[in-house]
C-alpha cells in the first residue's frame, strides 16, 4: 500500500525531471497547440491594428463622420482586444518553448525562437505605452505603432517559419 510519504517520494523523484509527468503518447500532440493558437493570433492582431487606425481616423475626422466614427468606440475595442493579444502572444510563446523542450529535451536556437522572443518583449513594451498614450502623448503614439507594426511584419515571418517547423514535425512522426 502506497504510504503518503510514498507519494511524497514519488512526486519529488518526479519532479526532479518535470517531462516524466507527461505521458509519452501525448507528448508529440503538444506540438499542435501552438500553430493554430497563433494563427488565430495573428489574425486578432491584424483586426487590432485595423481598431487602432480606426481611432485615427476618428480623431481627424470632423463633422458627421467623426460622430459616427465616435459610435465605433474603437479606442475600448482597441484596448480590449489589444490586451487579448497581449496575454495570448506571452502565454502562446512560452507554450511554444514548452511543447519544444518536453518533446526534444532542449530549445532550438533559430529564427523562430529569436523572433518569437523579440515580439514577446516588445509586445510588453508596446502595451506598457497605454497610459502615456490615454495622456495624449504623441511620442508614446508613435512608438506603439512603430513597435506594433514591426510586430505585425515579424508575425508574418513567424507565420511562415512556424509552418515550416511544423511540416517537419508532422514528416517525423
Ligand atoms: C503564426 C504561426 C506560427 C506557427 C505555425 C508556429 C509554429 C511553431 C512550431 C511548430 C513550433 C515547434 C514547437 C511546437 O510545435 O509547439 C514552434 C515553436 C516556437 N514558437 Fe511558434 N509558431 C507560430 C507563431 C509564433 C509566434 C507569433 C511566436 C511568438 C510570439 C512563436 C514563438 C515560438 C517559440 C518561442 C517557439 C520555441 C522555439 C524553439 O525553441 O525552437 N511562434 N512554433
Ligand atoms: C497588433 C498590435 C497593435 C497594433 C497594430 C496597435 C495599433 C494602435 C494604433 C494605430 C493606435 C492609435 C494611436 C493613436 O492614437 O494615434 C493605438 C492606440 C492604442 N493602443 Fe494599440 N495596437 C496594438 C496593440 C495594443 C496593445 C497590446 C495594447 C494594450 C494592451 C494597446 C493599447 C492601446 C491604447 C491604450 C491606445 C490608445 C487608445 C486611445 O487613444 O484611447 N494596443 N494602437
Amino acid at each position: 500500500m502506497l504510504t503518503f510519504i510514498d507519494i511524497l517520494i514519488n512526486f519529488c523523484v518526479n519532479f526532479a525531471d518535470p517531462m516524466d509527468f507527461i505521458p509519452a503518447n501525448i507528448k508529440p500532440y503538444l506540438n499542435f497547440i501552438h500553430p493554430p493558437l497563433m494563427w488565430i493570433l495573428l489574425a486578432t492582431s491584424l483586426y487590432a491594428m485595423y481598431l487602432g487606425f480606426q481611432i485615427r481616423k476618428t480623431r481627424s475626422a470632423t463633422g458627421d463622420e467623426k460622430k459616427k466614427l465616435i459610435q465605433g468606440k474603437y479606442n475600448i475595442r482597441h484596448h480590449q482586444i489589444g490586451s487579448i493579444v497581449l496575454a495570448v502572444m506571452v502565454l502562446g510563446s512560452i507554450g511554444g518553448m514548452a511543447a519544444t523542450y518536453v518533446n526534444n529535451g532542449k530549445l532550438f536556437f533559430g529564427p523562430h525562437l529569436l523572433a518569437g522572443l523579440g515580439m514577446t518583449g516588445l509586445i510588453a513594451v508596446s502595451a506598457s505605452l497605454s497610459p502615456y498614450m490615454q495622456k495624449g502623448m504623441d511620442w508614446a503614439r508613435y512608438s506603439h505603432i512603430g513597435i506594433n507594426l514591426v510586430i505585425v511584419g515579424l508575425f508574418g515571418w513567424q507565420a511562415l517559419s512556424g509552418v515550416e517547423i511544423l511540416q517537419r514535425i508532422i514528416s517525423k512522426m
